[in-house]
């Protein structure tokens, strides 16, 4: 069993994450002792009445800027050498599958979560160690974007999902988008379940599913199959070689 990955998140809005970690795959995930989430209110690291955490710019312009000590004395009081401190930006490297996987594989993630017009810049030079983007747009705070990144995370922890295997077929796990689902009733308004996943032939089944899923990555993310696609540097999960497994070497 490993140990569990250890996961903080440094916010001004520590309610709007209450309910997201307390249900489903990530309450499992905690009473399966595969993570451990701690909630960090960024207001408890000011000192003057208002339990201020942002200031006016330097140089001018519109918005608020989040003040550096706060932030730096909320990210000392949890990390330790091993941890992760991943800021929250539109600015930072794009999120996806391989991304997830390497994060998964990381025994402490502190995620700080910027409001307002952002954070004073010597948070990131001096105090974060990776910035993540969860795409090309701009929300108003960095809570959401952190839930994301720790939903997808959480999920590749060894234990978190029901049977072994259950991220393997799944789309970006071998660098395509996964096959088409069904379920009962097998006809329904006209529209029939293909015969072939009735049939109870495995091997028919498995190359009916993955004729279906270069398909549909061929028409929807030809990107995925291109040059240089799906191939990746790292020798854990998720590195599109087949070879995934839930197992981190723990
Ligand atoms: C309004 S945004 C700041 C945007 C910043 N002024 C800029 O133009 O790059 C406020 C906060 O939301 C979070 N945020 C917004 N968009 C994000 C995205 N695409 N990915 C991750 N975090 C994001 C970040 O934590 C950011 O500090």
């Amino acid at each position: 069993m490993c140990e569990p990955l250890a996961i903080d998140v440094i916010t001004i809005f520590p309610d709007m994450l209450g309910g997201f970690l307390n249900e489903s795959m990530l309450k499992l995930a905690v009473e399966r002792g595969a993570v451990r989430f701690g909630t960090i209110n960024l207001r408890d690291f000011t000192y003057d009445v208002h339990r201020t955490t942002d200031d006016r710019p330097y140089g001018g312009g519109p918005g608020m800027v989040m003040r550096p000590e706060p932030l730096f004395e909320a990210v000392e009081s949890v990390r330790t050498p091993e941890s992760s401190v991943v800021l929250m930006t539109p600015q930072g490297r794009v999120f996806n599958q391989d991304v997830a996987h390497e994060l998964s594989e990381k025994s402490h993630l502190v995620f700080v979560c910027g409001h307002y017009e952002g954070v004073d810049e010597r948070v990131r030079q001096n105090l974060v160690t990776d910035e993540i983007s969860i795409g090309d747009f701009v929300l108003t705070n960095g809570v959401l974007a952190a839930a994301v990144v720790i939903d997808a995370v959480v999920r590749l922890r060894p234990g978190v999902l029901g049977g072994a295997g259950a991220t393997l077929e799944e789309s970006f796990a071998s660098g395509k988008l996964e096959y088409p689902h069904y379920t009962r009733p097998a006809e329904y308004r006209g529209m029939k379940v293909p015969d072939v996943l009735r049939s109870g032939d495995h091997a028919a089944i498995a190359r009916w599913r993955e004729e279906q899923s270069e398909i549909r990555t061929e028409t929807r993310r030809p990107d995925l199959l291109g040059e240089g696609a799906g191939e990746d540097e790292r020798s854990g999960p998720g590195n599109g070689n087949g070879s995934l497994g839930e197992d981190h070497g723990c």
